[in-house]
């Protein structure tokens, strides 16, 4: 089967990477997801282009694999489990040095959200996991909501999900938890629910979604991924290469922004982040919220 996954921003990403087409051509896609932008950027460089594309999650690499099978792009294409912040491993062990686009497509795939085994989602009831790579050895969600401290578990609700009800919520997971541990998404959004204020639990938002997104982005540490990368990428770029980087809330675009502007080496080609179109939100409602932002290596820099 496909993957659920329509990718964002299409269109504009491979227009703002404008990646040189034909030989030695090389792009680093950090997230491949289903492929849908791999695949896009792989038939632009063409024969003789390479496309390397990394993902923690092998289920995500499988789906890709038969993407690239069907799709069969005139480019190479070469996949690998891997966390971007591994790309500059990833490179040295395919004898790679620099490159001419990086993509970073933050955040989870339609499919991931879909397979309820992952636990990603507060809409069906699953074990409470929510690692991107499942076979990792990193703490589950189940492991943080039973282990942390109230005022640790209020905190990071704040932090990451920007949550003004985090104290009520975690109060109310720590008496919830001396009865039985929670072990699934349906008994965690079910604990959030109960715990925030009536006109919040009526709102057009499932007062569970911020609480989702803290725990997703610590399980994965997230934000520590991102500022690796960042700190990583303009140095794998060739004089003249470009990053381009879709995140999908503040506490992301506000890194990608400040680690942009403030490297000397790169100019930062888009003043205001990209956005989708109203034409592919209405196809697409994922897009609502998607921010590209892309810079290039000074070209004149060596
Ligand atoms: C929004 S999806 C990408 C969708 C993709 N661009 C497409 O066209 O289908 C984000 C993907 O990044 C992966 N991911 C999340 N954090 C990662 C990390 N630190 N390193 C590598 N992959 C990561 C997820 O497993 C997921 O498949």
């Amino acid at each position: 089967m496909g993957s659920l996954h329509q990718p964002v921003l299409v269109d504009e990403v491979v227009a703002q990477l404008a990646p040189r087409e034909g030989a030695g051509s090389i792009i680093v896609d950090g997230t491949v997801g289903g492929g849908g932008h791999t695949l896009a950027l792989a038939h632009r460089i063409g024969a003789g282009g390479r496309l390397i594309g990394l993902d923690r999650d092998p289920a995500m690499l499988r789906l890709a694999e038969s993407a690239i099978q069907a799709s069969r792009p005139p480019a190479q294409v070469t996949l690998v489990q891997a966390a971007y912040r591994e790309m500059r491993r990833v490179l040295d062990e395919l004898r790679i040095d620099r490159v001419h686009g990086v993509l970073l497509d933050l955040g989870l795939s339609s499919d991931q959200l879909a397979w309820e085994d992952r636990g990603f989602s507060f809409s069906t009831d699953g074990p409470l996991d929510m690692r991107f790579d499942p076979d990792g050895s990193g703490p589950t969600a189940a492991d943080l909501v039973n282990r942390l401290r109230e005022d640790e578990l209020a905190q990071l609700f704040f932090d990451f999900g920007e949550e003004r009800f985090s104290r009520r919520i975690a109060r109310r997971i720590v008496e919830g938890r001396q009865s039985e541990s929670i072990r699934t998404t349906a008994q965690l959004a079910g604990l959030v629910r109960r715990s925030v204020p009536g006109r919040a639990r009526h709102g057009s938002i499932d007062p569970a979604t911020r609480v989702f997104q803290a725990l997703r982005i610590a399980v994965n540490d997230e934000l520590g991924q991102l500022d690796a990368v960042l700190r990583a990428i303009p140095d794998m770029l060739v004089p003249g290469g470009r990053a381009a980087v879709i995140s999908f809330h503040s506490l992301e675009d506000r890194r990608v922004k400040w680690a942009f502007k403030t490297n000397p080496n790169l100019t930062v080609l888009t003043k205001k982040p990209v956005t989708a179109t109203a034409h592919e939100v209405a196809v697409n409602p994922r897009a609502r919220g998607a921010k590209l932002r892309v810079v290039e290596r000074c070209p004149n820099l060596s």
